[in-house]
């Protein structure tokens, strides 16, 4: 496995690939890597010749008050873990690389991110598609993959694809969870005990939610009320939010019809976790 820290010395190993035919996957992460990203790993794996992860904690994505300076890192665990899902090349720049001067050419996701994370993390998503962008660039795979754990950031990414017109296959993984249904999170390891323990609630609160729909609770409002009365019921974590959109428009609904998604954040003192549901209802 290469291990390459350089724009350049990346941009000239990807020519010399694509000169040879070869197609790339890209597997874009933030490291500390958990079964959520080798599961993004393996797909790549299999449907590529190369496959490129980038690990790179991307300060432009963080804001001021968040966790950019604890956030989890430990590369020498994430090349063991890589060694073994066969990916070809690690790209890990460093930021002065990445960013020699603040970035003078910003981008703006002006659809879909005045809700959920969106909204509760000003900026974030115009860090990711910055990140995001300059990553499809360097490396100009074929397909890249994400996990729905995060759809809204696959939402964002499939707008800046489609209005950029990167020729880049953006494929969605589903998330992947611990047995109890926590979704695997690199912030898992910040819950105390009796928060782990408390943790599963929110997905449960999602299935049941789905359950109740499936039985034909048509109402968002209530819906968005059972969840949250579950969360602060048995869990000591604060909600940041529980809402109901359109998926992947994003938009209100009035009435459980389509394909919605069903999202939630939930604040704990060391951690913030986020899980959704997408169902269609017909
Ligand atoms: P990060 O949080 O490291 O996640 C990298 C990728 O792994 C994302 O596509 C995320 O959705 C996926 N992932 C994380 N947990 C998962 C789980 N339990 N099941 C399935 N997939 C999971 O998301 C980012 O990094 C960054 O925003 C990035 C796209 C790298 C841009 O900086």
């Amino acid at each position: 496995m290469k291990v390459i820290s350089k724009i350049q010395e990346m941009q000239d190993y990807v020519l010399t690939m694509k000169k040879q035919g070869n197609s790339i996957g890209l597997v874009p992460t933030m490291g500390y890597l958990h079964e959520g990203h080798l599961t993004l790993a393996k797909k790549a794996r299999q449907e590529n010749d190369l496959v490129v992860m980038s690990i790179f904690v991307n300060p432009l994505q963080f804001g001021p008050k968040e966790d950019l300076s604890t956030y989890p890192r430990d590369l020498d665990r994430d090349l063991k873990l890589a060694e073994n899902e066969k990916i070809d090349v690690i790209f890990h720049p460093s930021v002065e690389e990445m960013y020699p001067n603040p970035p003078a050419v910003l981008m703006h996701v002006g659809d879909r991110t005045d809700v959920l994370c969106g909204k509760s993390r000003p900026g974030h998503f115009d860090g990711v598609a910055l990140v995001v962008s300059k990553l499809f660039n360097i490396i100009q795979p074929e397909r890249a993959y994400f996990g729905r754990k995060d759809a809204q950031q696959v939402a964002v990414i499939d707008l800046i694809v489609a209005t950029y017109n990167f020729p880049i296959e953006v494929v969605a993984v589903d998330t992947v969870r611990e047995e109890d249904g926590l979704a695997k999170s690199s912030r898992n390891v910040f819950l105390s005990d009796e928060e782990r323990q408390q943790a599963p609630v929110l997905f449960r609160s999602l299935a049941n939610a789905q359950s109740l729909i499936e039985e034909g609770e048509n109402n968002p409002d209530s819906i968005i009320k059972f969840i949250s009365e579950e969360i602060t019921e048995k869990t000591n974590g604060k909600i940041d939010y529980v809402e109901i959109y359109s998926y992947p428009e994003l938009k209100e609904i009035v009435e459980l019809k389509g394909t919605i998604i069903i999202a939630l954040a939930v604040k704990f003192p060391k951690a913030r976790l986020i899980d959704n549901i997408v169902i269609t209802n017909v």
